[in-house]
């Protein structure tokens, strides 16, 4: 899935150059391509399908060069993850009719590759031969309101386990007790499933959706696909799957894992990944000189030099157009900031 906009990640995340399409760690690779690059690892390039906004079709040919046309699933509005996977689920099952299915978000880093991929290789095993919508499950270290929680039934006779209660992006309230009662890890986010317990999830939980793509079964992988998906797309609800399904399904099971995972979702997660000074000051940028600072992120562009004195848990990011000085707690903030900023431009 690479058709969000990463608005938490503003101001470098833009709604014409997304998160997953920018080398946030400064790498000279982007989010995207290190996904790709993982997930070749796992099945051939035919089978790896990229879901996105058609705004973004060129951003992902650019950036990986040689994806073929039929490998990108393209929609002509924003309609949230729900809508852009049955539109996913439907037109693969019409290839195969058994398809197992990973579906993965494009903006996530994931330090232990191996371990990462032998969890998604069992997942896949199990979702083959179950009626199962399984994510892979994260310890969760800090009452973060961005995730969505899950609690399953802890037994030692399987590593894959039945979750009791998915709750997507709870209050700080709901997080923090959940944290407390250590039952609870956070969601991924990467869904392994079958073409077939998805389309019945689908179908039990999400009816409306489910109607308008069945409307056009005969149309996936034709001329037609293109002008009834233009003309339907738009009649979906916006809504995540998590609030579309894994909060409601009863087969949600959970592979909880420690994979290096993080959701790069917020500017503090970045923080988190990587390297710091004495005072936990990250840095990106040409030079920083720091007096009296601490736990800070500072991000500015690569001819830049900072020059900052007594702040303490704040984002600075300068991104050439904007600066941005923020707390670090107010971070989930970041998103309406972004939008009213645009609004008044
Ligand atoms: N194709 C497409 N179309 N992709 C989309 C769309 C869309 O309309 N909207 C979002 N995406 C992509 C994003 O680019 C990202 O790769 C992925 O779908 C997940 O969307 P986010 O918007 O980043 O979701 P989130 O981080 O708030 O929450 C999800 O991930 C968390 C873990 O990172 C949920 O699944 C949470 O439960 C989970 O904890
Ligand atoms: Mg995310």
């Amino acid at each position: 899935m690479a058709g969000g906009v990463g608005s938490r990640f503003w101001p470098k995340s833009r709604n014409n150059f997304p998160k997953q399409f920018i080398d946030i760690l400064g790498i000279g690779k982007s989010l995207l391509q290190l996904t790709y690059e993982r997930f070749l690892k796992v099945c051939p390039e035919e089978n790896i399908y990229f879901l996105t906004n058609e705004i973004y079709t060129d951003l992902i040919k650019e950036q990986l060069n040689g994806v073929s046309d039929k490998n990108i699933i393209s929609e002509p509005c924003r309609r949230n993850t729900a809508p852009c996977i049955a539109y996913a689920a439907f037109k693969i099952k019409d290839l195969n009719p058994n398809a197992n299915l990973v579906v993965a978000p494009s903006d996530h880093l994931i330090l232990k590759e191996d371990v990462f991929i032998s969890k998604i290789e069992k997942a896949l095993a199990f979702a083959e031969h179950n009626d199962a919508l399984v994510t892979l499950g994260i310890e969760p270290t800090r009452p973060d309101t961005g995730y969505g929680y899950i609690k399953y039934l802890k037994s030692s006779a399987t590593e894959i386990f039945k979750v009791e209660q998915f709750l997507e992006k709870p209050t700080l309230e709901k997080a923090k007790a959940f944290l407390a009662t250590n039952e609870y890890v956070w969601n991924a986010g990467i869904f392994i499933w079958n073409v077939n317990a998805l389309l019945s999830g689908f179908k039990n939980f999400a009816i409306e959706l489910y109607s308008v793509f069945e409307r056009g079964e005969r149309l996936y992988n034709t001329d037609d696909e293109y002008v009834f998906i233009k003309e339907n797309y738009p009649k979906c609800e916006n809504i995540s799957i998590d609030f579309a399904l894994m909060e409601k399904a009863e087969n949600v099971y959970t592979l909880p894992g420690d994979f290096g995972w993080s959701d790069l979702g917020t500017w503090a997660s970045l923080h988190e990944v990587m390297s710091k000074d004495a005072s936990n000051n990250s840095f990106g940028g040409k030079a920083a000189f720091l007096q009296d600072t601490e736990n800070c992120l500072i991000q500015i562009p690569k001819e830049k030099i900072a020059v900052i004195k007594g702040l303490a848990n704040y984002i600075v990011v300068d991104d050439g157009e904007v600066l941005m000085i923020y707390p670090k707690n107010l971070e989930q903030e970041v998103k309406n900031v972004s939008a009213s900023v645009a609004d008044s431009l």
